[in-house]
């Protein structure tokens, strides 16, 4: 089975590279550094050095003999999209140069993904919007074009749902209205730019879904935590990125990392701002099981990719918790919300799809909390301060 997966470079990109390959998949990456570019450009280090994409795809050859095929290139140039349709893709890093073949499964990870980022001010929004919708758009045109078959996974975020007031359902709503019944979309309600383009990126595989008959999966994932996945384990330089800052730290990867310089948890407003978060293997899981049962033709398949949910104040409590066992003296700060959400609400989410299919969670154990403080301890040395919080508002 052959997969394309758009954004190998990403903190989930990388990983899935890896698990897919070594479980036999022919893998090809793409990616432009628009990550690592943005993280230079606006100083928020990460917390270890990450090799280049075609260093890691050569260490992974040298200690597994397999091959991950890369592209450098930006996917938001639809010519670029559509050479891995047409068979004119040039490979920047390949063991065999010959053309893979057009791909079975897309995982489409390629986006602008972090909502502060998005704030920051029109100029970001503007890269955001452009980037997200253009690459989503270009991967819908290139398949309605070349290969109406090849089954899309693309993720999407529970925050395009927002938090509203009843249940949130897996993608979906059946609505009776004036004595007739319809299913619609759930309602979404973003709370950022960048969950805006998420809900348009849905919109947009739900019309070509209805258009040209593709055949798609989305996956609405939570926040996810962690950086070793058991591909990893063999050679720290295979490690995914992690970062700690305000614009791309996700929330309990920044409290470990404050903890461990001595930062109070900085947690916004009241702190019962409550979400779905999964671990990182599980998100690898996800990912192989919707490939193993893809979505039929012509069908959106939805499902909430979370594991368990946490108010903000839960992950400062068990952080704090952990912390002080391990020798540390945590405080949690509750800093004025530099966002504008809901600091308390209802939550209620169904995520019973995966589990059908078989992905079996794994849970945010005190252990695996301290197996990341293990991590990032290693690297304390390079831990900074000042890129902890930025103070973007919105
Ligand atoms: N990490 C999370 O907690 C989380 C939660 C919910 C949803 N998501 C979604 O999952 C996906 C992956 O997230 P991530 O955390 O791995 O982000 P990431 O930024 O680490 O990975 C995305 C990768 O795509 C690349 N990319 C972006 N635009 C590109 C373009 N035009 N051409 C080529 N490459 C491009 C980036 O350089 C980056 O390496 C994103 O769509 C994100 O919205 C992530």
């Amino acid at each position: 089975m052959k997969i394309l997966i758009l954004g190998g470079d990403g903190y989930l990109g990388w990983p899935t590279a890896m698990y897919f390959s070594n479980r036999g998949y022919q893998v090809t990456v793409v990616d432009n550094y628009f990550r690592r570019n943005a993280c230079t450009e606006l100083d928020v280090g990460m917390l270890y050095p990450i090799p280049t994409l075609i260093q890691r795809a050569k260490i992974w050859h040298e200690l597994t003999l397999k091959e991950i095929k890369v592209v450098i290139g930006d996917l938001s140039d639809p010519e670029v999209m559509r050479s891995f349709f047409d068979r004119s893709v040039k490979y920047s890093w390949a063991v065999n140069n010959k053309f893979s073949g057009i791909p079975d499964t897309v995982i489409h990870y390629a986006e602008q993904p972090s909502a502060p980022y998005s704030m920051i001010d029109y100029k970001y929004a503007n890269i955001t919007i452009r980037n997200n919708l253009l690459v989503t758009n270009n991967l819908l045109f290139a398949l309605r074009d070349f290969s109406r078959d090849t089954h899309v996974i693309h993720i999407g975020t529970m925050g395009e749902y927002g938090t509203p007031n009843i249940d949130i359902e897996e993608g979906w709503l059946q609505i009776q209205h004036k004595g007739k019944k319809d299913k619609f979309l759930f309602p979404r309600q973003a709370s950022s730019l960048y969950h805006t383009t998420k809900i348009m990126d849905t919109d947009l595989m739900w019309f070509a879904v209805r258009m040209w008959d593709l055949c798609i999966t989305n996956l609405m994932q939570g926040p996810v935590y962690g950086m070793e996945t058991q591909d990893s384990v063999i050679d720290n330089q295979l490690r995914t990125l992690f970062n700690y800052d305000e614009v791309f730290g996700t929330i309990i990867n920044r409290f470990i990392v404050q903890t461990i310089v001595d930062y109070p948890l900085t947690v916004y407003g009241k702190g019962g701002q409550t979400r779905g978060y999964l671990n990182i293997n599980d998100t690898l899981q996800c990912v192989h099981m919707a490939e193993k049962t893809p979505a039929k033709k012509g069908e959106l398949r939805i499902f909430n990719q979370i594991m368990e949910t946490f108010s903000a104040n839960d992950l400062a409590e068990k952080v704090q918790r952990v912390g002080n066992t391990l020798g540390y003296d945590v405080k949690i700060d509750h800093i004025e919300n530099p966002r504008k959400e809901a600091e308390e609400h209802y939550y209620n989410p169904t995520y019973q799809g995966l589990l059908d299919i078989g992905v079996e969670p794994h849970y945010l154990t005190d252990e695996v909390l301290k197996g990341m403080f293990q991590v990032a301890e290693e690297y304390k040395s390079n831990i900074r301060k000042d890129v902890i919080f930025k103070g973007i508002k919105w």
